[in-house]
């Protein structure tokens, strides 16, 4: 009888069902659909962007932290407007003036991982660039998401508080024309590879 019970609670568990058994109740932990669910959720702000779903989504103290926007909105000139190392959005509705003005990219998740209150992904950018014509690099990034439980919403019980976002926006600044290389040759590739072995101070000098 007893396991016939456990039987029962467990095949109700791992169906689709969102009722959860009471001893699961207090767990505030992500789980693996969970986590794609707060993955999917960033991703449509993205490339789905409507200021509903950022207000479904995000906590409203929430924080974006990317240098790699910042270098683009600045275009790589470092007087700004904005400035490294600062949010690039300190709040939702800061977020919602941004990107809300921005076109929708698509982009794919490449990997995704998660612990307790944070989501991990890789993504990979769109081809080609809806901000350019010219000729394309492929533009890579990692996203992290931190998350806080929320009562409000049952079909959001996980919000997303902060995001730490870095891809290549070398890549994106070509593909946008914004920065434009010299010296692609074989003989300079060689000159790149002795750059390459000093320090970025050396570099920056
Ligand atoms: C982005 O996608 C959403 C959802 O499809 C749409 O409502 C919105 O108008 C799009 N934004 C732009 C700037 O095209
Ligand atoms: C490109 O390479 C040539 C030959 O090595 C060099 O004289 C020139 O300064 C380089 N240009 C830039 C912008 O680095």
């Amino acid at each position: 009888m007893r396991f016939s019970v456990i039987a029962t609670v467990s095949t109700l568990a791992t169906g689709a069902f969102s009722w959860s058994p009471p001893w699961y109740r207090g767990s505030t932990c992500l789980d693996y659909d969970h986590a794609q669910h707060v993955a999917n959720n960033f991703k449509g702000t993205i490339d789905a962007y409507t200021t509903t779903l950022a207000n479904k989504i995000f906590t409203s103290d929430f924080h974006d932290y990317s240098d790699s926007v910042i270098e683009l909105i600045n275009g790589g000139c470092p007087s700004g407007p904005k400035t490294l190392g600062q949010p690039t959005f300190s709040s939702l509705a800061d977020f919602e003036a941004g990107q809300g003005s921005q076109p929708n990219i698509t982009f794919n998740i490449l990997n995704l991982w998660y612990n307790c209150d944070t989501v991990f992904m890789r993504w990979e950018g769109p081809q080609p660039n809806p901000y350019s014509t010219a000729a394309q690099e492929p533009v890579r990034g990692i996203i992290v998401l931190e998350t806080v439980t929320s009562k409000k919403l049952k079909s959001e019980p996980y919000l997303i508080k902060t995001v730490y976002s870095e891809f290549n926006s070398g890549a994106w600044l070509y593909d946008l024309g914004v920065f434009v290389p010299t010296n692609c040759t074989a003989a300079s590739r060689k000159r790149d590879s002795k750059l390459a072995r000093r320090t970025p101070v050396e570099i920056n000098a």
